[in-house]
């Protein structure tokens, strides 16, 4: 039997992510801002991230693979929904769940600075530094946390848990 045990609850997530898109408002003054939500674990902190700016943003989606049904990474990087638009000169924030092993979003950030934005910036609501194998610069973090498997707020285990309100660790 698994259990739930509540890591960052709703409310100190909601204001972590106010606080957040106050910096994401203050380093992009010129506006507007594409947010691109990484599918599926960001969708919840893309909606609440994006009605937290004043900023104008506009807001596009990414699909990528690289987990599977386990609780470790495959290593394996693979584009399943490339973006609708073109990002050339824009201002892009890459929105993100949580950066694990680093793979994910350092494979990301390569494709998507190849086509060639005004400005490229991270933002995770979620860091684990301990189980870095590749260096990413994240500009904006909500929380580091431990050496833990999470979910909740967008975070699944075999597409299970995500619409919980809190993060929470899944204990076995
Ligand atoms: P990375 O490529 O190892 O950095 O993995 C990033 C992706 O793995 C995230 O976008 C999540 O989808 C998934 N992931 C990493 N750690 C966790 C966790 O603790 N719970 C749920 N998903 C996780
Ligand atoms: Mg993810």
């Amino acid at each position: 039997m698994s259990s739930l045990r509540v890591l960052i609850s709703a409310e100190q997530i909601q204001a972590r992510i106010q606080e957040i898109g106050a910096e994401i408002d203050r380093d992009h003054p010129e506006g507007p801002v594409y947010l691109i939500c990484i599918l599926k674990g960001a969708c919840f902190f893309l909606a609440d991230l994006a009605r937290a700016m004043k900023m104008p943003s506009r807001i596009e989606f990414i699909g990528i693979s690289s987990y599977g049904r386990g609780k470790t990474s495959s290593g394996e990087v693979k584009l399943t929904k490339d973006l609708d638009v073109t990002i050339e000169g824009y201002s892009i924030v890459v929105v993100e769940d949580i950066v694990d092993s680093g793979v994910t979003l350092s494979y990301l950030l390569k494709v998507l600075a190849q086509r060639k934005p005004k400005s490229l910036r991270i933002a995770t609501l979620l860091d684990k530094p301990e189980r870095r194998q590749r260096p990413v610069d994240v500009d904006y973090v909500g929380f580091k946390i431990p050496d833990e498997f999470v979910v909740g707020y967008g975070l699944d285990y075999a597409e299970d848990y995500r619409c919980l309100k809190d993060i929470c660790v899944l204990e076995e």
